[in-house]
């Protein structure tokens, strides 16, 4: 096979190969897709949390030049969506009910020539409201009674083994403390948006979106269509973080508002909107206790989370499932609770559940070293847990203790004196911390297509999207390796449900799933151009020789029974420097060191983006992210991002990254275990864990704010 090259591109840290079209402008994001004679919708939002809307004027605004039409509760189409508290997956608010849940539920939607029309359409549009007292303070509202709780996953209330309470009181030593984490929302640079058209009872959506298969399906039941019916484009979406796993009520209302004006409808939610209506990460409240013998055993945990959903859906925060699987320890005992709050639904938020949760985990384990007088880490080492305690299963793979010997020595943890306070540079109080990082390493069932053309060129294509994680990039490395061609001869595809399927961009699992199908495509396609091939003969003489015609192979790919046999996780370490002005109650953070094994490296460029990018929202988790509600009208008071807080880059010093060598095949076809979420865990924690080493107070409620700080 002369044209073959002998390089393996597997894991190269090569640039995007769609790096040029994002930087030129040419990657086409939903809203740029062209159509012809669209209209553009506004959303008009509640200004209260909690009532009904009694009556609408919108009189002004249908008279106003270029508005098409005023869609309102009283005049909406109906649509099939799950009526509020529901057992379905998701809520939508689509003007379904006069009922308002939140402050910022979508109330009304106005569809003009242009988008300047639609927004003052919008701004003529007056509501009067039946008011009632929104519940709003997490103290006081009451816990819903966990028969009323209908879990979105079917989660267990209680998940208990051993004996907790005997664990707890044979401790020679025990911690037990509260930690709080706020309300925080996603923040992508891409705020949600589509553009529907319809074409007869046949709807095509150009959507921002993390699943096109998902959106696809929860549009076509709004609309009693076949999944068939309901055709999604999305070829670049600009961030998701969890909040585009799944549809909100902006698509059904591009779709509904579509069908009214007989035109394609353009619609985009404003920044202020991405407050509320798309989800958000849950408050938390998290309890736990750990015993302890002298030498650091842990004998039990207690971990025990309240977090927030709204009035609309029961979602749980699973701020406790690390606790159940990272330390070996015979008595573990985790519970969850849930408070309505007239806010909008939380939903998945990066490292959903591992990143609140591994912030309270992570400092209880920091409290109980300093009880016990043990270093962090050897604290760690002495409970690691050589097979899932929880499933009582071997690990497909993990090489945590290399995480945390990798990450102490490119950090110099050997020269950290235990005592807090014990460093200073002039006037900033030094204090070195660290964690532990884990998240789930998951592979769900995926499709793909490959083809290889005369001229040698491969196509491949799947189902999937591209939200910034580099799936373009490393699904070609993926094709390239396994036919041993430049990657430069391959073209990856995806963001359209006419392709094979495969799971939303959501739980780190794209790089397991449709890595795998982009995998055992291209070996099917490459045994079968080697079935067709003479002796010394290249694949694109072959199919010369054959007539021309490409050669095609479709697979669907999942992961074997074997799997079944084992717990799959990525592990990690994050070690932080941080410096405090204790005068001016502030916290920098110079210095962060991280070593992950996540199974093989896809990309080493792509790969250390997500660490990096998992460790800056860690930054902003731990000292100035949250989301703020006004206590008396529960309007998002800071919706806008001068005042909602994520790190800007002189918040951000310098950050290490460092991967374990690993190759897990019982998790996927490459070894691959996925990398998108797990730099978050445990980076909250390490920062905190570093502001007590510098200054020996314990804030246990984030984020680290001046005023905490200060306090
Ligand atoms: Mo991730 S929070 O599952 O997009």
């Amino acid at each position: 096979m002369s044209d073959r090259m002998e390089t393996s591109t597997l894991g190269a840290p090569i640039d995007r190969v769609d790096g040029r079209l994002k930087v030129t402008g040419g990657a086409r994001y939903a809203l740029e897709l062209p159509v012809t004679n669209v209209a553009y919708a506004v959303i008009v939002t509640s200004s209260i949390a909690k009532g009904r809307v009694s009556s609408m004027d919108t009189a002004a605004a249908e008279r106003a030049k270029g508005v098409l039409a005023v869609l309102t509760p009283f005049n909406a189409p109906k649509v099939d969506v799950p009526p509020p508290r529901g057992k379905g997956m998701r809520i939508p608010t689509v003007l379904q009910s006069t009922e308002v849940h939140y402050n910022g539920q979508p109330i009304a939607l106005v569809v003009a020539d242009s988008f300047e029309a639609a927004m003052e359409g919008a701004h003529l549009v007056s509501a009067r409201y039946a008011t009632d007292r929104p519940v709003l303070d997490m103290a006081s509202a009451p816990t819903i009674p966990p028969e009323e709780v209908h879990p979105l996953f079917g989660e267990e209330r209680v998940v208990a083994r051993g004996d907790v309470k005997r664990g707890l009181s044979e401790a020679a030593v025990r911690v037990e403390h509260v930690y709080g984490t706020p309300l925080e929302n996603h923040n992508p640079m891409e705020v949600h948006n589509t553009v529907a058209a319809w074409e007869g009872d046949k709807l095509t959506l150009y959507d921002s979106t993390q699943g096109i298969f998902s959106v696809r399906d929860t549009v076509a039941q709004a609309f009693g269509l076949k999944p068939g019916d309901v055709r999604l484009v999305s070829y670049f979406t600009g961030g998701g973080f969890g909040s585009k796993g799944g549809a909100w009520s902006h698509q059904i209302l591009a779709a509904m508002a579509a069908r009214v004006v007989k035109r394609p409808v353009k619609l985009a939610l404003t920044r202020r909107q991405m407050f509320g209506p798309s989800g958000g990460r849950a408050m938390t409240v998290q309890r736990i206790s750990l015993g302890a013998t002298r030498d650091g055993a842990l004998t039990a945990i207690r971990h025990a989370s309240t977090s927030n959903t709204s009035t609309i859906e029961d979602w749980i925060e699973p701020a406790t499932s690390q606790t159940r699987m990272l330390y070996a320890c015979p008595n573990v005992e985790t519970t969850y609770d849930l408070k309505r709050l007239n806010v909008g639904s939380p939903t998945f938020m990066r490292a959903p559940g591992e990143s609140t949760g591994t912030y309270a985990l992570e400092s209880a384990m920091d409290e109980l070293a300093y009880e016990l007088g043990i270093d962090p880490v050897q604290l760690r080492l002495k409970n690691h847990a050589d097979r899932d305690p929880e499933l009582d299963k071997p690990w497909s793979s993990k090489s945590l203790r290399e995480c945390y010997r990798i990450g102490a020595e490119a950090f110099g943890w050997s020269k950290r004196q235990m005592a807090p306070r014990s460093m200073r540079d002039g006037r900033w109080l030094v204090g070195w911390g660290m964690a532990t990082a884990t998240y789930p390493a998951v592979r769900q069932p995926a499709g793909a297509t490959a083809r290889m053309t005369a001229d040698g060129a491969v196509v491949v294509r799947a189902g999937t999207q591209e939200i910034g994680c580099g799936t373009y990039t490393a699904m070609s490395q993926i094709a390239a390796d396994v036919l041993g061609i430049p990657v430069e001869r391959v073209r990856f595809e995806l963001g359209d449900t006419d392709m094979p399927a495969t799971p939303p961009s959501v739980g780190s699992m794209t790089a397991a799933s449709t890595g795998s199908a982009v995998h055992d495509a291209a070996t099917a396609l490459k045994a079968k151009l080697a079935a067709m091939s003479n002796a010394g003969e290249s694949p694109a003489d072959a199919i010369k020789r054959a007539g021309g015609q490409p050669v095609e192979v479709t697979v669907q790919s999942q992961a074997g029974p074997d799997a079944l046999q084992f717990s799959m996780h990525s592990f990690g370490a994050v070690f932080t420097e941080v410096r405090v002005d204790e005068e001016l109650g502030l916290v920098r953070v110079p210095r962060v060191v991280t070593a992950h094994a996540v199974g093989t490296i896809l990309n080493e460029k792509t790969a250390r983006s997500q660490i990096i990018g998992g460790v800056v929202w860690g930054i902003g988790m731990a000292l100035t992210e949250e989301t703020q509600i006004d206590p008396r009208t529960g309007r998002y008071v800071n919706a806008q991002l001068d005042e909602y807080l994520v790190p800007v880059n002189a918040d951000v010093g310098k950050i290490d990254v460092h991967f374990v060598d690993e190759h897990d095949p019982h998790v996927s076809a490459t070894g691959a275990k996925g990398v998108g979420e797990i730099g978050i865990t445990g980076a909250a924690a390490s920062i905190a864990n570093a502001v007590f080493h510098a200054t020996g107070k314990r804030l246990r409620e984030l984020p680290l704010r001046v005023d905490r700080v200060m306090a």
